[in-house]
């Protein structure tokens, strides 16, 4: 199962949990904090609006026990979450406020300000927000440094990164703390500074923007593009981030590679002064033992090998998979 906490007992702290703003990620967020054994409380923007979301949370868990990746007591535990369309009602005397509303300033602002005036004083608040600066919405928050960004990814019940965003005067023991909810309950939370986009997605724009340029250009088609993307470079992405995926190609092939980009695409694929330090030194990757990491011979071969086994097994696994559905997966075609 996904759910690495689900059956394993739920963790020490938080036990009681409000998630205000049931929609995509809240009801998700929701759906695998009941499954972890949390007690949870929704609250939604109308009593009909939180009414449906209660609904919705309950087809969504009987959906995954039923495709057998929810194991069949989440149902019972969803269904164990109250939902009470009153913010101050929902917030009161829980330990972790987990605020989804909609991405837009002034309703983020008026929410984290009411619930964090009547949350206990020393429960932890985290907003999800994709983009807004944690600092500018701490402003508004009541004893602001128990409150930080909790980045997670759709869907969030099955994304396991969470990027984890504390503002300048977040508690440092309110971020160990949520680390360590996150880990216990099968996350892999990355603590990261704030700033717009944060991480992830400041990556993946870029990302998304040269796919964009590619289809403008007239390279290829949206389909060409993504099964390009999806069996290259973002094959191997479940295991190695850049920086690994970079020291195993070597650093000198790669600033050779970016230099003829530069050339053709000018400043938008300028490259960071860091590699052409590191290919200065003579930092290659793994062929010369130092690149973003360093490498005994015997790290090295390992890696190699342990990186084979796992492609490997992963292009088992799509073998195995059914189609996804027609339009988007070549096989059925
Ligand atoms: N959808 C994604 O892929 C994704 C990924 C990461 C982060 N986020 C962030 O998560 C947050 C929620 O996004 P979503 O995709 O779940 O949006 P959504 O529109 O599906 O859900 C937002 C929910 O908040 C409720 N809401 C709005 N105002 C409210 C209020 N005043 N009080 C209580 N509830 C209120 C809405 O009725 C709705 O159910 C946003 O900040 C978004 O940027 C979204």
């Amino acid at each position: 199962m996904a759910t690495g906490a689900v059956g394993a007992g739920a963790p020490a702290w938080p036990r009681t949990v409000a998630v205000i703003g049931a929609g995509t990620m809240g009801l998700g967020v929701a759906e695998q904090f009941a499954a972890a054994g949390l007690t949870v409380r929704i609250t939604d923007r109308s009593p009909e609006a939180t009414a449906q979301a209660y609904d919705r949370l309950m087809q969504r868990v009987r959906g995954h026990a039923a495709a057998g990746i929810m194991p069949p007591e989440a149902v019972e535990r969803c269904a164990a979450v109250t939902a009470n369309p009153d913010l101050a009602a929902t917030v009161d005397g829980v330990d972790f406020i987990f605020e989804a509303v909609f991405e837009q300033q002034e309703v983020k602002d008026d929410v984290l300000a009411r619930l964090s005036r009547a949350a206990r004083p020393d429960a932890v608040i985290v907003s999800n927000t994709s983009s807004f600066p944690i600092d500018d919405l701490a402003e508004h928050v009541l004893n602001a440094e128990r409150f930080l960004g909790l980045h997670w990814f759709n869907p969030p019940e099955w994304t396991p990164g969470v990027e984890v965003i504390p503002h300048d005067t977040t508690d440092p023991a309110a971020v160990t703390q949520v680390v360590a909810f996150l880990r216990a309950i099968g996350k892999r939370p990355a603590v990261v500074r704030s700033a717009p986009g944060f991480v992830a997605n400041r990556i993946q724009n870029a990302l998304f923007r040269e796919a964009l340029a590619c289809v403008q250009d007239g390279l290829a088609s949206p389909r060409e593009v993504d099964e390009v993307c999806r069996s290259t470079f973002g094959f191997r992405m479940p295991f190695f981030g850049p920086f690994l995926i970079a020291d195993m190609a070597g650093l000198d092939v790669w600033e050779s590679a970016a230099g003829t980009m530069e050339r053709a695409y000018g400043e938008r694929f300028q490259m960071p002064p860091i590699l052409h330090d590191l290919v200065a030194q003579g930092k290659l990757g793994t062929k010369t033992g130092a690149g973003f990491f360093t490498y005994t011979p015997e790290e090295r071969d390992q890696l190699l090998l342990e990186r084979d086994r796992r492609y490997a097994a992963l292009n088992e696994l799509l073998a195995r998979l059914p189609p996804i559905v027609a339009g988007t997966d070549d096989r059925e075609e």
